[in-house]
């Protein structure tokens, strides 16, 4: 059988063609690797080098390469964040014939951290919750949009950081099941598995003597349950309001947009008697900053880091002149944005050096030198602006930060 590589994008098999097919996994040679952290796997997981890219090459049996390939399209197709589906390779074989395993590639989830890594160094208990619900986030979302993850733990999910808390990013999407919409006992079995999963990566973390002494590993698996309940209830409750108080359901809308949802329909019915109106939400993915920001000034970033440089973005807007909403004269908001970014957002991130930036994107970035003002501020009773903060930012923060995975401060 031919070597076969089945990849949405065109321009990727010729850049994967270059990776040494005809060897194991396990015994690619050093210079297509590329050496960071993985979290622990049943199937060899390598990351390797593919023209500008780095990919995640993962070795399994044909069926189940596919089915994932498949299920991480749909994902991306809902708008989940979940690592994104490059390839399949197939008709792998060695240097005596002999067939080889097909791989599923996927692209480097760029500035992720497994969960292990994160562990290294001994984290904090308030960084666990914050740990902890963006994974309850992350299922909420999943059981949205009809997806039955099967093995939802802390080994298949990979963090981000976003502005002071974390994005969660499905990893491994193998025993996942999409469905049209999910029962109430599919979600609840699903949250079960969860939380024997994640009771179970912590007991082992605690036995290593990772643990931070404070945190009770079962508590902390029924504590994720409970922010899941918390956020799923809030979102899809049927709320009951009297007549005419419509504010009521536009406050209810603010309150999930908040929350980072969006409600795609709703019904709203009025009882029999007329007294009370009964509002129901259908809510859909998260990613209600993300996406007004990307729409306005064409930045890519995580939720919170969206929703904290919308509101810096709507301040400096209302410093302009020309600023006046509702004036039909007056300059749009997309504009508005774009002078931002290249007057505002720019050159706050270009005046950090490079190599002080670690492993921060510029969206977090930013984020953190925002942080920083606001605390100058507040020190100085007065406000001391963006260039006083991104100077002190890099002469006094960055070159003592720590590269530990808590936020520099609460
Ligand atoms: N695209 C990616 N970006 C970053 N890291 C990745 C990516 N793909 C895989 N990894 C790393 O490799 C590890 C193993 O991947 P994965 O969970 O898919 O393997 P698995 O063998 O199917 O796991 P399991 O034992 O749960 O079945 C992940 O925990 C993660 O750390
Ligand atoms: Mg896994």
């Amino acid at each position: 059988m031919a070597l076969q590589i089945s990849a949405t994008n065109p321009e990727h098999p010729a850049l994967l063609l270059e990776l040494p097919w005809g060897t194991p996994l396990e015994e690619w040679p050093e210079e297509y690797l590329v050496p960071l952290p993985r979290g622990i796997s049943r199937h060899v997981v390598r990351y390797a080098r593919a023209g500008e890219e780095t990919v995640a090459v993962k070795e399994l049996a044909e069926r189940p390469a596919l089915r994932e390939y498949e299920l991480l399209r749909d994902l991306d197709r809902l708008g989940i964040p979940a690592v994104d589906p490059l390839a399949v390779v197939t008709g792998r074989t060695g240097g005596a014939g002999e067939p080889l395993e097909p791989v599923l590639i996927t692209r480097h989830l760029g500035g992720s951290m497994p969960y292990r890594s994160m562990f290294e160094t001994t984290m904090r208990p308030a960084t666990m919750h914050r740990l902890m619900d963006a994974l309850a986030v992350l299922l909420v979302r999943l059981h949205l949009a009809g997806f039955a993850w099967g093995d939802c733990s802390l080994s298949n999910t990979l963090f981000r950081r976003d502005a002071g808390a974390y994005a969660a990013y499905l990893v491994d999407a193998e025993t996942g099941e999409l469905h049209r919409r999910l029962s109430d006992g599919q979600r609840e079995y699903d949250l079960d598995l969860a939380r024997v999963n994640i009771s179970g990566e912590l007991l082992d973390l605690e036995a290593s003597g990772a643990l931070h002494p404070s945190v009770d590993p079962v508590g902390f698996g029924a504590e994720i349950c409970a922010r899941y309940r918390g956020l799923w209830q809030e979102l899809t409750r049927t709320s009951v309001y009297p007549a005419g108080k419509y504010h009521y359901i536009e406050r209810r809308i603010r309150r999930l947009n908040d929350l980072g949802f969006d409600v795609a329909e709703m019904q709203i019915e009025s009882s029999p008697t007329g007294d009370t109106v009964t509002f129901v939400p259908k809510v859909v993915d998260a990613g209600h900053h993300q996406r007004q920001l990307l729409r306005l000034t064409g930045l890519d970033t995580e939720e919170n880091q969206a929703r904290r440089l919308l509101t810096d973005l709507e301040s400096w807007m209302a410093t302009q002149d020309d600023y006046a909403p509702g004036d039909p004269h007056a300059a749009r908001p997309e504009v508005l944005a774009h002078r931002w970014v290249r007057e505002v957002f720019r050159p706050t991130v270009r005046a950090v050096p490079r190599e002080l930036r670690g492993d921060m994107d510029p969206a977090e970035l930013y984020h953190q030198v925002l942080e920083h003002r606001w605390y100058l501020s507040e020190r100085a009773q007065h406000d001391i602006g963006l260039d006083t903060a991104v100077r002190d930012y890099v002469d006094n923060i960055l070159p003592t930060a720590r590269r530990a995975p808590e936020p520099a401060r609460d």
